[in-house]
C-alpha cells in the first residue's frame, strides 16, 4: 500500500509525492540537516583547528530535497553524501567569510538576494557577506551606520551580486574614454564589474573558469585550483596562499557536486515515468555537444503539465530564431547541461549600454584603430583578451538548478524565467509565440 503525502507543507509544493510505508520523508530530513548545518562552535571552523564534536549530520545526505522558489533541487556528491565539514565550509582567510558565504547549498550553489536581505536583516548589516572588498558598491563605502551599510550593500541586497574589479589590460586595443559611476569608483585601472557568483556546482561540465573565462590552467583541476586560492586570497582576504593540499580539497569537493531541480512545485516529480530531472543521474551524463534528452519519455504523457516541459525541452533543442539563427541549444550546447563545450563566449546583449539600469555603472570604450564607440556595463571577456572584438561577450552557464538561483545573467538583469524568455524573444530574436514561451519557461523551471 502506498500512502500519499503531500509536500505542500514544507516544501509549499502543489504537487503529493508517494511514500512507501516506513520510507523516510525526504522533507523532514531536509529539516534536521539544514538545522544542524549551523557550527555548534565557532572557534572550530578555522582550518587546522578540529572540527571534532560537530555532529555527524554534518554530511548532509545525497538527493535531498532542498526547497527553492520553484520547488525543490537536490545535490548529488560522488562522495556518497555532501560533506559539511571540510575547507569549502571554513574560515580560510581573515574576515569570516567562507566558500559557502556565496555559494549556498540551497540556492543553487550560489546566492540568492531574498538570502542577502535576510542576513542584513539579523545582522544590521555585518555578516560576513558584508565586507567592503567586493560585497559593497564601492571598497571606499561608509559603513558605519545600519543606514550607510543599506546603501553600501544596495547591488549585493538588491541582485546579489559581487563587485569583481578588473582594470583595462596592458596592450588592449581600445581604451576607457568615459566612466558613469553611481558609486564614484571605476576607472580604467579597476572597473567595477556587478557579478552573480556562478554555482560551484556541476563543474564537471564547465570548460571556461569564470563568467570571462580568466582563470585558466593546463586542466579543469589545476583552473579551479587557482581559482579556489584566488577566492581565498580575495573574497576572503586571506594574505598566504592556500595550502595546495586544502585547494586540492576544495576541487575535489565541489567537482564532485550534481545539482539539478527533481521537485517541480506545479507539476510535481521530474525524474518518475522515465524522466531525468535528477541530480544523481546528471553525475552519469556523458560531455558531449548534443540534443537534450532528459524528458523525451513525456512526449506522450496524458499530464499535460509534463507534456509542457517536452514540448519546452524540444524548442530549447531545435526552435530557430526569426533571423534564421541557431536554437538555444547551439550555445547551451552540452547535452542536459548548458554549458558550451567548446568553451566559446558568446554576445548576447545583456551588458548593451542601451539596456543599463540606474544602478550600474555605464562604460564608454573607444577602439584605438577605428575610433568606434561602444557603451557597455561589463565589457566581460575583453577584458581579458584585450580585444573591442570581445566587449559584452560572457560565457554560457550552466542551465540545472536555475528554480534555485534568480535573479540570471551574469548582472542579474533578469529577475525571473519569464524575464529570461522574454528577453530572448526580443534581443536574440526568437519571436516566442505566447505558448512557446509557457512551454520554454516549463521546460526551464524544471532543469
Ligand atoms: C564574496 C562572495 C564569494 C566567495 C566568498 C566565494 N566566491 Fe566563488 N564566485 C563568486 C563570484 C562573484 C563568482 C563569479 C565571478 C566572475 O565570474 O567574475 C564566483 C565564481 C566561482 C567559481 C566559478 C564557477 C564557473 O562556472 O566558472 C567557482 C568554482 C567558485 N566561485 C568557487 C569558490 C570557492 C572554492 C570559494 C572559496 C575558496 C569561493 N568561490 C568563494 C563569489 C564568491
Ligand atoms: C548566442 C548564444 C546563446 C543562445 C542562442 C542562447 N543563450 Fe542562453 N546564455 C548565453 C550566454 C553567453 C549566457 C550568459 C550571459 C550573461 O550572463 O550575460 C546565457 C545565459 C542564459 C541563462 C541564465 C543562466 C544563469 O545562471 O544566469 C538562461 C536561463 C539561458 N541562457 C537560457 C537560454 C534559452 C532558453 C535560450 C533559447 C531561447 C538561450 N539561452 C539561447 C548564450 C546563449
Amino acid at each position: 500500500m502506498t500512502i500519499k503525502r503531500c509536500l505542500v507543507i514544507a516544501l509549499s509544493l502543489a504537487g503529493c509525492t508517494s511514500l512507501e510505508p516506513g520510507e523516510v520523508d525526504p522533507v523532514q530530513t531536509t529539516e534536521a540537516a539544514l538545522n544542524s548545518a549551523t557550527p555548534p562552535n565557532p572557534a572550530a571552523t578555522n582550518i587546522g583547528v578540529p572540527t571534532a564534536g560537530l555532529p555527524a549530520q554534518f554530511h548532509l545526505p545525497n538527493n535531498v530535497p532542498l526547497r527553492d522558489p520553484l520547488g525543490a533541487a537536490t545535490t548529488f556528491s560522488v562522495a556518497g553524501s555532501i560533506d559539511m565539514q571540510g575547507p569549502f565550509f571554513k574560515e580560510l582567510g581573515t574576515n569570516q567569510r567562507t566558500c559557502a558565504t556565496c555559494h549556498v547549498i540551497d540556492q543553487g550553489w550560489t546566492i540568492s538576494p531574498a538570502a542577502t536581505q535576510r542576513m542584513f536583516n539579523a545582522s544590521r548589516g555585518t555578516a560576513p557577506i558584508f565586507r567592503t572588498v567586493d560585497g559593497s558598491n564601492s571598497p571606499n563605502a561608509d559603513v558605519s551606520t545600519v543606514r550607510d551599510r543599506r546603501a553600501a550593500f544596495s547591488m549585493l541586497l538588491s541582485r546579489g551580486t559581487i563587485r569583481v574589479g578588473i582594470g583595462i589590460p596592458e596592450g588592449a586595443d581600445f581604451e576607457l574614454t568615459a566612466v558613469d559611476d553611481p558609486y564614484g569608483f571605476a576607472s580604467a585601472a579597476e572597473l567595477s564589474l556587478f557579478r552573480r557568483p556562478l554555482p560551484a556546482t556541476n563543474l564537471e561540465f564547465v570548460s571556461t573558469v569564470m563568467w570571462d573565462g580568466r582563470i585558466s590552467g593546463d586542466t579543469l583541476e589545476a583552473a579551479l585550483a587557482t581559482q579556489a586560492n584566488a577566492a581565498t586570497q580575495g573574497h576572503a582576504q586571506r594574505a598566504t596562499p592556500l595550502d595546495p593540499a586544502v585547494a586540492g580539497e576544495i576541487v575535489g569537493f565541489e567537482k564532485g557536486l550534481f545539482t539539478a531541480q527533481t521537485f517541480d512545485r506545479e507539476v510535481g516529480r521530474l525524474d518518475i515515468d522515465g524522466g531525468h530531472g535528477d541530480a544523481e543521474n546528471l553525475a552519469s551524463q556523458a560531455i558531449v555537444a548534443a540534443r537534450w534528452d532528459l524528458f523525451d519519455a513525456y512526449q506522450n504523457s496524458p499530464d499535460s503539465k509534463y507534456a509542457a516541459i517536452y514540448r519546452g525541452q524540444e524548442l530549447f533543442n531545435t526552435r530557430r530564431r526569426t533571423n534564421d539563427k541557431g536554437p538555444c541549444q547551439g550555445c547551451h550546447s552540452q547535452s542536459n547541461v548548458g554549458t558550451n563545450v567548446n568553451g566559446s563566449f558568446f554576445n548576447i546583449g545583456t551588458s548593451d549600454g542601451a539596456r543599463r539600469e540606474a544602478d550600474q555603472p555605464l562604460y564608454t570604450l573607444t577602439e584605438l584603430s577605428t575610433g568606434n564607440v561602444l557603451q557597455t556595463t561589463d565589457p566581460g571577456r575583453a577584458l581579458i583578451t584585450g580585444k573591442f572584438a570581445d566587449v559584452g561577450r560572457f560565457k554560457p552557464p550552466s542551465l540545472r538548478g536555475l528554480g534555485a538561483r534568480s535573479p540570471y545573467f551574469h548582472g542579474g538583469s533578469a529577475r525571473t524565467l519569464a524575464d529570461v524568455v522574454a528577453f530572448y524573444s526580443e534581443a536574440l530574436e526568437f519571436g516566442f509565440t505566447d505558448e512557446e514561451a509557457a512551454d520554454l519557461q516549463a521546460f526551464l523551471a524544471a532543469l
